[in-house]
């Protein structure tokens, strides 16, 4: 590798949903760094909080823990806010932050080239509204593409014959009119159970088809009161100390995902049994045979029921098994019959197991990361962050970063964090001008995630989104959200190929505490050892730690 001559790395960020605003954030309170731009393909920023407006679309993680951990906010209406008040608290954050004039909407990457003797990253971009491609360089690329984000393309044949209308529930159509119309509703996970109250209560007959089983569990949703604001707002600590309470006693779910230990066992078969009663209780007789699933709980995401049951006694909505074999002209044909429809609304899930692959990342020796991803069979990370041979680049939410039990936020923070402390901080500071992980550490990391995934829940045979088409868990994380801020915290050096190296690295918080200590521990020694302890020696002691700190 030869060696570059720009003075200040500069940085691309793919995406500017929550990760995005999270890495611009962190990169300028932090590192006081602003070379930086995030190329945004929608046009504002958000996300999953600006794609997603479907009616009833809103969190099941608390919102207080759903929150950037640095931009609390003391004002959330109610346990689990929804879309519209997610999206001006992402909006607000990136006013507060300054992120905004960093972020150029309109504008996808369509793919990004290493170039091996510029040590850049040639990056590939059209901007939307007129077509025009151009190039950009960075010494950095940061993917925030999302995994939830692109919508599953329609599975079911001659959907193009059909002469109503069809939308995926991720594109909400606005402009048309639910009123006295006959609705199809396809598919029956966390989307769908939001959306059905709402379109109940439009359309003249709604027909709901589901595939598979899903465990529906209560979500009692209050709102806070202006006195809990009041507290949020102005008691020292206490927004902070809410936060961590709910981060700990969340993070305690994720004894449900496990099926090892008999105390595991034991919690999801309790938790089981509540979720059946609740079902029982509330859904209809008619329908409890096909609502509860036989396969274990937490095997698909589990949903927090947004009033999705009882909506299912209203005369205007079937909820039926048959099978879709295909669209007509005038609506649905099942295995049992035709159904004359308005509206299909494909609430049929995401591409998740496309990660990045739209864009296409060339990296070293010129293998894209699809094809590494081939090579590896199937989409990996070296700690859910680095890909070897592609240097430089980093993917927050990727393969393998999904806390099942757990804030996506919070995981997007603890990768951002590994991020900085592994490759922003040191190239900026000049340590080292390019970092590469090593084939083998990646191979280990994923080993041993992988590992651990094969006695969890999402393997225990039913369908989900979690696993790629050849049975391997490409998106959870396997232990508790503690473990992975544990995993991340430091940056193992010796699993890194690093060029221009300094040989300088900072220090881990531990060592420079320890070391601290112990010097200042020498220089007593010595001072006493010389007759010279009095004042003027601790102060000169004191001195000497600070300058080694
Ligand atoms: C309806 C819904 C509800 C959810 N609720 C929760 C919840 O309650 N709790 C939870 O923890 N998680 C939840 N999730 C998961 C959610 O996706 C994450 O919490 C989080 O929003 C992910 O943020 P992100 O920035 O990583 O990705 P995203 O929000 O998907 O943002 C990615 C951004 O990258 C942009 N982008 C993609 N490709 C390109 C490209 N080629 N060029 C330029 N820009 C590009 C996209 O336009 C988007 O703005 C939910 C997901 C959905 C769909
Ligand atoms: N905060 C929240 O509450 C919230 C809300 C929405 C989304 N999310 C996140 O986003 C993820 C995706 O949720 P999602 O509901 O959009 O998608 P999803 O969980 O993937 O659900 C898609 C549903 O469509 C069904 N389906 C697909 N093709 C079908 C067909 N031809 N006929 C009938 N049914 C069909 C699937 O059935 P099978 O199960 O048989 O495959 C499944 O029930 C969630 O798991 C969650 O992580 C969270």
């Amino acid at each position: 590798m030869s060696s570059r001559s720009i003075p200040e790395p500069r940085a691309i960020i793919i995406g500017c949903g929550v990760a995005g605003i999270v890495l611009s954030a962190r990169l300028k309170t932090q590192l006081g760094f602003n070379n930086f731009v995030v190329f945004e393909r929608e046009q504002s920023i958000g996300g999953t909080w600006y794609l997603n407006t479907y009616p009833g679309v809103g969190c099941d993680v608390d919102s207080h823990l759903y929150s950037f951990s640095f931009n609390l906010n003391p004002d959330w209406s109610k346990r689990f806010a929804e879309q519209g008040e997610i999206l001006s608290y992402l909006n607000d954050t990136v006013d507060k932050f300054g992120i905004r004039p960093h972020v150029t909407t309109g504008v996808e990457v369509i793919g990004a080239n290493w170039n091996e003797k510029k040590w850049v990253w040639q990056v590939e971009l059209r901007t939307l509204e007129t077509g025009h491609t151009f190039i950009r360089e960075a010494e950095i690329l940061v993917s925030c593409v999302g995994t939830i984000s692109i919508p599953a393309d329609i599975n079911i044949p001659n959907h193009e014959n059909f002469n109503g209308t069809i939308w995926h529930s991720a594109r909400w159509n606005h402009k048309y009119d639910l009123k006295g119309k006959t609705v199809a509703v396809i598919g029956n996970g966390c989307s769908a159970a939001q959306l059905v109250p709402h379109v109940v209560k439009e359309a003249a007959k709604v027909f709901q088809f589901q595939r598979s089983a899903q465990w529906i569990n209560d979500r009692p949703n209050s709102n806070f009161s202006t006195l809990q604001k009041f507290c949020f707002r102005y008691i020292p600590l206490y927004n902070k100390l809410y936060r961590f309470w709910l981060w700990k006693k969340t993070d305690g779910l994720h004894t449900l995902y496990q099926s090892e230990t008999q105390a595991s066992v034991r919690a999801r078969s309790e938790a089981t049994q509540v979720a059946k009663d609740y079902m029982k209780r509330m859904a209809p007789a008619k329908y409890h045979d096909i609502l509860i699933p036989k396969f274990p709980l937490g095997c698909k995401r589990r949903i927090f029921d947004p009033g999705y049951l009882e909506v299912l006694h209203s005369e205007n909505i079937e909820l039926t098994t048959e099978p879709i074999v295909e669209f007509t002209e005038t609506g649905v044909r099942t295995s049992q019959r035709d159904i004359d429809i308005d509206v299909a609304i494909m609430s049929t899930g995401f591409k998740i197991q496309e990660f990045l692959s739209p864009i296409k990342i060339t990296g070293r020796q010129n293998i894209t990361l699809n094809e590494h991803w081939n090579n590896t069979q199937g989409a990996q990370a070296y700690k859910a962050t680095f890909v070897s041979g592609f240097p430089n680049f980093g993917i927050v939410f990727g393969p393998n970063a999904f806390p099942a039990h757990n804030s996506v936020i919070y995981t997007n923070e603890v990768q951002v964090e590994f991020l900085i402390k592994s490759m922003f901080r040191p190239i900026l500071r000049g340590d080292f001008a390019v970092i590469d992980v090593k084939q083998a550490a990646e191979n280990v990391d994923v080993n041993q995630v992988q590992s651990k995934l094969k006695s969890m829940v999402w393997s225990s045979g039913c369908a989900n989104w979690n696993l790629d088409k050849s049975g391997r868990n490409t998106t959870n994380y396997p232990e508790e959200t503690w473990r992975f801020w544990y995993s991340l915290y430091w940056p193992v050096w010796k699993d890194f190929n690093i060029y221009r190296d300094k040989g300088s690295r900072p220090w881990h918080p531990v060592w420079k505490v320890f070391g601290g200590v112990t010097a200042a521990g020498i220089i007593a020694q010595v001072l006493l050892a010389s007759g010279k302890f009095g004042q003027a020696g601790l102060e000169k002691a004191m001195e000497l730690v600070k300058g080694i700190r």
